[in-house]
């Protein structure tokens, strides 16, 4: 049994003597009661706060410090006249089961052939033009993904692979490394590729700091470490031709060869990057506002790039973006659970050479469509998450939802 106390006794009236022999009263004392709410405040406003943040800190991965997003727009997304939404229902599949993870495209029109580079290190091709594509083994990169993939002089092949760096495959199939660092800082995660007239190669480093397993740590982070860098195979030298990029992923040259057009996709943006003339070394913004975050870009040679978005824009995205600290919590919380994959909406989007939207092909089915492209009549896409290449047939005008 509990009594008053002797503060309880000194700060009130003195008590007449029975009271000592009763129970203590049952309700709090106006003492205890604000002691009680100060407690409450303090937890609430200090001691929780501070554990969370400890527990939030302690399980930050090494490296990963989120910082708000320079130069994202939360603006509207572009509008795009043309859209073709559901489009995976009405897509054919080729090479189902054997092409994993086909993640850029690059068509040679002389022979017809399409080569992909996959999940398993393998660069394949398939003659699409066949009325059965076949598929065909043509290089594998030991212990390599290869990305980015162009076509470069005498029937070679320049790949940018996420693991290895920049490689060339000779049209006797031998792979060798061009370059996997520049400016005594080594490449992460090499991930796009294109080759000018003139020979000279164009690449990206999406991050020199996350690869391929953790890169969603860098898309959380919101720090600046991409470039897009040159190579000289007369000469084999890297030049960086722009650096502090966010996650800098797909390069196409344009169709003039005076600029390059390359996709930041943390930023939902792609910008120019002028090799020649009068703004020679300037970048400026291609086209902003994306309706999703954008992955490879390549030019079809009659007027139009085909820019794959990887992600739709989502209002969580948006949100995380705004907001590091929830970004923190995510990868806290992701350590532990599976955090459910809310991407959705992704596609292709074709663009004018000025940067104007034309058509959007996406469904909100599809999750991750790295790169896409038109050959004839068809559009054809490959994703980071299926074990095949899709096509649509452009000309036939399914419609939406079908
Ligand atoms: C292409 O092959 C020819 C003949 O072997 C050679 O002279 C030329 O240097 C090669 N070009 C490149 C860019 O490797
Ligand atoms: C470039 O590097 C390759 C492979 O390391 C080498 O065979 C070639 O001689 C080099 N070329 C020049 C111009 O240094």
């Amino acid at each position: 049994m509990r009594y008053p106390s002797i503060i309880h006794t000194r700060l009130h009236k003195p008590l007449p003597i029975f009271h000592y022999y009763l129970p203590p009263p049952t309700k709090p004392s106006p003492m205890a009661k604000s002691t009680t709410w100060l407690l409450l405040l303090l937890l609430a406003t200090v001691v929780i706060p501070i554990s969370i943040s400890i527990v939030l800190y302690r399980l930050q991965p090494e490296g990963f410090d989120p910082v708000p997003l320079a130069g994202y727009s939360f603006g509207e997304s572009v509008a795009v006249a043309e859209k073709r939404l559901g489009i995976a229902a009405s897509s054919e599949r080729i090479g189902e089961g054997l092409l994993p993870g086909p993640e850029d495209l690059a068509y040679d029109g002389e022979s017809g052939y399409l080569y992909t580079g996959c999940a398993d290190g393998w660069v394949r091709r398939v003659r699409v033009a066949a009325d059965e594509p076949e598929v065909e083994d043509w290089a594998h990169v030991v212990g390599g993904r290869p990305l980015g993939i162009a076509l470069g002089p005498n029937k070679s092949l320049l790949v940018a692979d996420a693991f290895k760096g920049l490689l060339r495959v000779k049209e006797d199939r031998s792979v060798s490394l061009l370059t996997d660092e520049a400016e005594g800082l080594k490449f992460a995660f090499t991930d796009g590729v294109d080759v000018a007239s003139d020979g000279t190669i164009y690449f990206t480093d999406a991050s020199y700091k996350f690869d391929l397993h953790t890169y969603l740590l860098d898309i959380l982070g919101g720090h600046p470490y991409g470039r897009l860098m040159s190579f000289d195979a007369s000469t084999n030298q890297t030049l960086v031709l722009a650096r502090d990029l966010y996650f800098p992923n797909g390069v196409s040259l344009s169709p003039d060869q005076k600029s390059l057009i390359f996709c930041e996709t943390v930023l939902r943006k792609c910008k120019r990057y002028h090799i020649q003339g009068d703004k020679k070394g300037k970048l400026e913004t291609f086209i902003d506002n994306l309706p999703g975050f954008p992955d490879n870009i390549r030019y079809d040679g009659e007027g139009h790039y085909w820019i794959a978005l990887s992600v739709g824009r989502t209002m969580v995205w948006d949100m995380l973006i705004k907001y590091p600290f929830l970004r923190k919590v995510m990868v806290a919380v992701g350590k532990y659970v599976r955090i459910p994959q809310t991407e959705r909406d992704s596609g292709v989007l074709s663009v004018t050479p000025d940067g104007k939207p034309v058509a959007l092909y996406s469904d909100p089915d599809l999750n991750l469509v790295t790169g896409g492209l038109k050959i004839g009549k068809h559009l054809y896409y490959g994703s980071l998450v299926k074990p095949y290449i899709s096509r649509i047939d452009l000309a036939k005008n399914v419609a939406d939802g079908e």
